[in-house]
Parts: C-alpha cells; sequence; structure tokens
C-alpha cells in the first residue's frame, strides 16, 4: 500500500475493515452458491481500485466487474488472478489486451462475437464470455433474438464458450417492483429457451446492490455489488434489513480564519452576503477535488464537533465556511467533509442530497489529487 501522504490537507481514509464488514453483510444476504463479482470500476467508486480489490480477493469473492480494459489490466498488474468482467464499452484495438490478460468480455453487440473469436489463439480453450441481454434497461445489451443469434453463432464457432448470461435492473431501487419483476419476467423467457434448448449457461445473474438489497427473485447465480460495498444504497423498500458501513471520510484542514462585516461578501458573484460581523474559515479543498461547486450556500461541514454551513460559491480549489458559532475555530483545525466528528456526521447521501445527486456521483468524484489513506483491514489478522 503507498505511504499516507502526510503532506495534503485534504485527504480521503479508507476504512478496509468497514470494506470487508460490507462484504459480509452482502454474504448473508444471498444464496451460499451465489457467486459475488465485486463491483470496481471507476477506482472502485473513488476507494482505490487494487486495495479495495485485494481485501476483496483476499475474502474470497468470485470475481470482479470493472468498466474498461484499462482497469481490468490495472488489476491484473497488481497480481489479481480472480476472473474479471469487462461489462461497458470495448474498442476493436482492445480486444488483443482482453486476450492477453485474460479477462471476460460482457458481449453486447451481434458483431463483437466474430471479432472476439478472430483473436483467440487456435490453440486455447475456448474463451468465456458473458452475454447481456436488454431486458428493459435500454442501454447495453442484445435484444433476446439477438442474444439468441449470439449463443447459435458462438457454440458453431467453436473458439467462445458462453459462460454467463446477464441483464441489468433498471428501477430496482424504487418502491414498487413492477418494472423490475417485468425485467426477469423478460429474463427468465431467455433463460427457459435456453434450456429448453439443452444448453447450459452456468452464471446468470441480474443483480446489483438494488436487486440484492430488494428482490430476493434476482439472486440468480451470481450477483454483482457494487455501491453497497462502499456503505450504501439508494433503496426505497428493503426486504431484510442490512448494516453497511460507509468506508470512505473526507477530511481536510482550516487555512485561514477571516472576520468578514456585516454586509460584506464571500466568493464569486457573491452569493453569501454577510446579515451580522462574521468568521470565516477557508478550506483548500474545490470543486478540482470532486467537493462539487452546486454544494455552494447548500452543504454544511464538521469542525470542532459542530455543524458549519458552507458560504459562498465552492471555488476550484478553495470553500469557504461560516464558522461564526464555532468558537476557537482556528487555521490548522481538522474539518470533516464526508464522516463523523463527535457525535455529529455526514455521509456521502447528505452530500448528494445537497447536490441532488446519488451517492455513486458523490463518491466516485473525488478527485486523484486527494490522497488515499488505508486503514488496514483487522479481519484479515485473525
Ligand atoms: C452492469 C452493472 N452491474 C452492476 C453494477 C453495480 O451496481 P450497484 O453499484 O448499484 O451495486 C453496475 C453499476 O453501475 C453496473 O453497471
Amino acid at each position: 500500500m503507498p505511504a499516507p501522504d502526510r503532506r495534503s490537507a485534504t485527504v480521503a481514509t479508507i476504512d478496509l475493515t468497514a470494506l470487508a464488514h460490507n462484504l459480509s453483510e452482502v454474504r448473508r444476504l444471498i444464496p451460499s452458491a451465489c457467486r459475488i463479482f465485486a463491483v470496481v470500476k471507476a477506482d472502485a467508486y473513488g476507494h482505490g481500485l487494487i486495495e479495495v480489490s485485494r481485501v476483496l480477493a483476499r475474502h474470497n469473492v468470485g470475481g470482479f466487474a470493472v468498466a474498461t480494459v484499462q482497469e481490468a489490466v490495472l488489476l491484473r498488474n497488481a497480481g489479481i488472478r480472480e476472473p474479471v468482467l469487462v461489462m461497458a464499452g470495448l474498442l476493436p484495438e482492445e480486444l488483443p489486451d482482453l486476450v492477453r490478460y485474460g479477462l471476460t468480455p460482457v458481449v453486447y453487440d451481434l458483431a463483437f462475437v466474430q471479432r472476439l473469436a478472430e483473436q483467440i489463439p487456435v490453440d486455447a480453450a475456448p474463451w468465456p464470455v458473458h452475454l447481456k441481454l436488454d431486458t428493459g434497461m435500454g442501454r447495453l445489451g442484445l435484444t433476446p433474438a439477438e442474444a439468441w443469434e449470439a449463443l447459435q453463432r458462438i457454440r458453431a464457432g467453436g473458439h467462445l464458450r458462453v459462460e454467463g448470461l446477464m441483464t441489468h435492473l433498471a428501477d430496482a431501487d424504487s418502491a414498487d417492483p413492477a418494472y423490475t419483476n417485468s425485467q426477469l419476467a423478460r429474463l427468465d423467457t431467455m433463460v427457459a429457451r435456453i434450456r429448453e434448448a439443452d444448453i447450459s449457461i452456468p452464471l446468470i445473474h441480474a443483480a446489483g446492490t438494488a436487486g440484492i438489497l430488494s428482490h430476493p427473485a434476482s439472486h440468480r447465480d451470481a450477483v454483482r455489488p457494487g455501491i453497497m460495498l462502499y456503505g450504501y444504497h439508494t433503496c426505497a423498500r428493503l426486504t431484510t434489513p442490512v448494516f453497511l458501513k460507509p468506508v470512505l471520510c473526507v477530511t481536510t484542514k482550516v487555512v485561514q480564519v477571516r472576520t468578514v462585516a456585516q454586509g460584506e461578501s464571500v466568493s464569486y458573484n457573491r452569493t453569501f452576503i454577510a446579515t451580522r460581523p462574521s468568521r470565516i474559515a477557508v478550506l483548500p479543498v474545490g470543486y478540482a477535488d470532486g467537493y462539487s461547486r452546486t454544494l455552494s450556500d447548500r452543504a454544511a461541514v464538521l469542525v470542532r464537533d459542530r455543524r458549519a454551513p458552507v458560504v459562498g460559491r465552492v471555488c476550484m480549489d478553495l470553500t469557504m465556511i461560516d464558522v461564526s458559532d464555532v468558537p476557537g475555530a482556528a487555521a490548522g483545525d481538522e474539518v470533516v467533509l464526508i464522516g463523523r466528528q463527535g457525535s455529529e456526521s455526514i455521509t456521502a447521501d447528505d452530500l448528494a442530497t445537497w447536490q441532488d445527486s446519488i451517492p455513486y456521483d458523490v463518491l466516485c468524484a473525488i478527485g486523484p489529487r486527494v490522497p488515499r489513506i488505508f486503514r488496514p483491514d483487522e479481519t484479515a489478522r485473525n
């Protein structure tokens, strides 16, 4: 693991024990034979691809799922040996790396079947692929007719083998299960047709976090948890209570405290005008670090165990908070942007609410300028 960068005022601390706990919650909720493909795309949702994946591998996940070949290659170069599903856009020029690094592509395009088959060395065993069926996400995926055609071509070709059939649920976190049920019914129709033809596909999968937490019927041979591993979910309805621990905290330090007279303004466009003589603390963090500009005049932070509001526009590298009601606030004070301090806490859900978004967006946005400091996985010591 990289040495913690103590020179940076703003750091993200990643609690790998909490990550291991959240994985154990996934296991508690799914059948024991169900395989877990841990979703670690987008730098493990901003938490650090390699460190997160090593912990999950140590806890015996059945594989990983990423968006791009580049992410998968990083995993392989870090010594991760588990199967790696590449789920999003694959360019023809990336196919040689797919084979070279032993990656498992998700097939969402019929033309891809032939292109991939041409890359497989003649003496290689049939290459595993997962077919992606669009059952209603309206994003990537094969129609049922295309999926059937892909299956026939793959069986006839002999270079590839269909290890998995997957779909992605569009509305599994909503209170109304109707759309998810209709997607699962479409998946079932396809599965029934495949079984009637006596074709075996070992891994049927549909569920991400929302499927795992709200739709037990979507737990098939495998699941693909992402956000719940990092301690969050967006489900309006849970079938079983779940106890998730946020894995990431972001802290920074006050660099200066200024006195602002009543009537004076703070930051660009003067959206904050002091209604009283105020003490304004300047934080060395901004939208370049992923602290969204939409948090301007809306968010709060924690300093000296109290909440302090963000005032004025969040800038690229600086954010101002009003510490008039925080006695003694001074340069050098630690400030929590996401995490706990005293009895108070601010979560990625809170930021998501303030910036009218979702915790995924908040977590993935935390930029490369913010060093990640890893707290070791204590569960691995036993
Ligand atoms: C195809 C696919 N499966 C699984 C996931 C994981 O979803 P979640 O983070 O909601 O668990 C994603 C994430 O966007 C995805 O695109």
